[in-house]
């Protein structure tokens, strides 16, 4: 091996494009290459991996746990190869690391983007004293299909919503600044349009027109950006046929000219090799040449780039300008880790993961994403005092596996607390308490289990159910098309309904499951996600009232699947439904004439409704919005309006309401969608308690892509709603001066 040359750590001067400048004018074409290549360290430190990192050959590695292997992967870089050019250390964090958050849909449905930050934080922390330096998150693609198994990585519907929590996001991971010691570099994805596969199976054609991704998809991305995100993932998809890791228009116009964003763009996993697969490219140096054609920094895995750029170069096909700012973008987001001056790691630098702050972000992130959908006659929260026999049923009651959700590498099982251990940790011997499983998992079809569960539920005076999907049920690779409980649960259910006891059901899943027949065999139902390691007290702590339901759905819940895409911000269209314009099925009159329903647009079996509305989740008291008052009629552009709502605590418990602020442009260059999410608010409220909440909205604020895909907000008319669920019926209008 060759004398290691001087490093940047030595440069005289500390300004960092200088020393990016430096450094890439000392590098060859091989190590420029180098760092433009992300390997996966699956098979461990091999000698071949060992050899490519002293030879310059590695940018970046992902998937190497194990923080004396990355330190000594870290050391290699820096004192065996020619340059001392650390590594980026990726792995997908997604929501947490050891101690697990809910899946980042259940985070979404808190609405509180301080908590959200702070899990984020957590997890940057468990992640750096490990020796990672870079996170595979957050997902902020929107989606509108929740057969997509990788809903349960979004976060949820919305474009507002998704950009404040997103943002939170990204500030919890990168911290302060990015060189702060436990800080890890935040990669957004997948850019761009993923959520919008086809019949919402993974990798499928997606077909956007440019109106919708500006105006849905892209804004999500964009407030990431201005927030300061280093780097950014492409999707998989094939984007109107132009596959997203060879898609100039959004890599190259959009990301970096009207944006300016200055890191750099990962490809997904083999994104570059699959060129080829889509018919984009004819082999892989073409894939390779239409990646970096496109702006595509660093490829994750596959070797294309590896393997042709220096062929490509030669051909004349590609220029070395762009490698070198391909590889100034890459460099850059090192120096700014201060990877180059501290490239290792000491655990003892950093708090012990799991430890009992970091349990307590948790547990309160686990609270706050549970959505209470249905509450019959207050059955909940569970009064001890009136229980003698309380029957835990269910599948998901007890499996700390299965509570933490897809993407749980590192999380540790051991350290989770199910619903069955924390509530006989609340109860203790107060309450004799009957545990049936009833079901061996969700997919379960057969029946074997259901007597025991039955007697347990006969011997009590409350039956708790803990229903929903396993894991693997969702993320990644798997989706579903029909998105009902699985297995034998409703059948279960069923039965035991019919026992004419109290019923909780509370339903672990990774996506809003078509709970049209199910609610039915409940009184209460309490909707948990994959909360994560604190799932249980979390839970516990809710259906004894120790804490009162804040969770607001982050998408609409389907009747049934026939329904998607159902989504709150849906257009006018020329021929809308009015409730009394809804007949079903079964009530049309034999020969009917073609027009005696009126010709509207709903369904004949499923009606207008979703099952559940964006933004919806019942509190242990009740809310009551009143006074809503317009600093003005009339604004000019350029100028804010302030809205003031009252809202009351009109129940019997004090209690947090998230309050939202929804808009309606009613006249637009191009059709603007009947509501839009413009604004939201925590609110703790003590009983009896009226609180007035302010809202500002900047003209800037209504703004959208018009017809020439300019960015306008238009004088004219807006109607504006205030209340806890995207149906919030207290209402004011305001225009716009032309
Ligand atoms: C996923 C990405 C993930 C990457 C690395 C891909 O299959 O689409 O979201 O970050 O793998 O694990």
């Amino acid at each position: 091996m060759k004398q290691k040359e001087q490093t940047c750590i030595d440069l005289k001067t500390d300004r960092l494009l200088d020393r990016v400048n430096d450094l890439v004018e000392r590098m060859t074409l091989s190590e420029k290459i180098g760092q433009m290549s992300q390997v996966t360290g699956m098979g461990g430190l091999t000698d071949n991996l060992r050899l490519a990192i002293q030879q310059g050959k590695v940018g970046s590695i992902l998937n190497e746990v194990g923080l004396e292997s990355l330190n000594e992967i870290q050391r290699i870089a820096m004192e065996e190869s020619r340059l001392g050019i650390p590594l980026l250390i990726g792995r997908d964090v997604i929501h947490g690391f050891r101690t697990m958050l809910p899946i980042p849909l259940g985070q979404a449905a808190s609405w509180n983007p301080e908590l959200i930050k702070k899990g984020a934080r957590m997890a940057a922390i468990e992640a750096a004293s490990e020796g990672i330096n870079w996170t595979f998150a957050p997902m902020i693609d929107i989606t509108r299909d929740p057969r997509w198994g990788r809903i349960a990585e979004t976060l949820g519907e919305d474009t507002h919503l998704t950009s404040v929590l997103g943002t939170a996001m990204v500030e919890g991971f990168q911290g302060e600044k990015l060189s702060q010691g436990d800080s890890i570099a935040a990669c957004v994805k997948h850019y761009a349009g993923y959520g919008y596969s086809e019949s919402g199976k993974d990798y499928a054609y997606v077909n956007i027109s440019e109106s919708e991704l500006r105006n849905v998809v892209l804004p999500p991305f964009r407030a990431c950006v201005d927030a300061g995100v280093a780097t950014l993932m492409t999707a998989f998809s094939d984007l109107n046929g132009i596959p997203a890791s060879g898609n100039e228009f959004l890599l190259k116009k959009v990301l970096r000219e009207e944006w300016g964003f200055s890191g750099f763009v990962v490809s997904d996993w083999d994104a570059v090799k699959e060129l080829k697969v889509h018919g984009f490219a004819e082999d892989n140096k073409m894939a390779a040449f239409e990646a970096l054609q496109a702006g595509v920094d660093m490829e994750m895995v596959s070797t294309c780039y590896q393997g042709h750029i220096a062929t490509l170069l030669r051909e004349g096909l590609i220029e070395e300008k762009i490698i070198d700012q391909y590889v100034r973008n890459i460099l850059r987001v090192k120096f700014e880790l201060g990877l180059f001056e501290n490239p290792y790691t000491k655990a003892a630098d950093f708090p012990v993961s799991g430890n009992p702050e970091f349990l307590q972000i948790a547990k309160q992130a686990a609270l706050e994403s549970c959505v209470l959908l249905k509450n019959d006659y207050d059955k909940l929260p569970l009064r001890l005092e009136n229980i003698q026999n309380l029957a835990i049923i269910g599948p998901m009651a007890d499996d700390a596996y299965e509570q933490m959700g897809t993407w749980t590498f590192d999380g540790k099982e051991e350290w989770c607390q199910t619903p069955l251990q924390a509530i006989r940790a609340m109860v203790g011997d107060r309450v004799n308490i009957h545990v049936a499983k009833g079901l061996e998992t969700t997919r379960t079809k057969n029946r074997d289990g259901f007597e025991a569960a039955l007697e347990a539920a006969r011997k009590s005076d409350t039956v708790l159910l803990f229903m929903g999907e396993e894991a693997i049920l969702s993320g990644e690779a798997h989706c579903r098309a029909d998105i009902n409980l699985p297995g034998f649960q409703n059948e279960l259910l069923k039965e035991i309904a019919q026992l004419g006891k109290s019923t909780v059901l509370v339903i672990m899943a990774g996506r809003p499951l078509t709970l049209g027949e199910t609610k039915d065999y409940a009184n209460a139902l309490l909707y948990a996600w994959h909360p994560g390691t604190m799932g249980g007290p979390a839970i516990a702590d809710l259906i004894f009232g120790k804490a009162s339901p804040v969770g607001k759905t982050p998408v609409t819940f389907p009747k049934v699947v026939g329904q998607i895409p159902i989504y709150y911000n849906q257009r006018n269209t020329g021929r809308p439904t009015r409730e009394e314009d809804i007949t079903f099925m079964n009530d049309i009159p034999v020969r009917a004439a073609q027009t005696s329903l009126g010709n509207t647009s709903f369904h004949l079996d499923a009606g207008l409704e979703p099952l559940y509305p964006f933004g919806f989740g019942l509190s242990y008291t009740t809310f009551h919005y009143h006074n809503i008052q317009l600093s003005a009629e009339q604004i000019n552009l350029g100028e804010t309006l302030e809205i003031k709502v009252e809202l009351s605590n009109t129940g019997s418990r004090a209690a947090t309401e998230i309050t939202q602020l929804y808009v309606r442009d009613i006249v637009g260059n191009i059709t603007r969608p009947i509501r839009e999410l413009k604004g939201f608010q925590q609110v703790h409220l003590a009983v009896g308690e009226t609180k007035t909440i302010a809202f500002q909205l900047h003209t800037k604020d209504l703004a959208f892509y018009n017809r020439k895909m300019d960015l306008v907000t238009e004088p004219g008319q807006f109607n504006i709603w205030v209340g806890g669920d995207s149906n919030a019926s207290l209402q004011a209008s305001f225009w716009i001066k032309k």
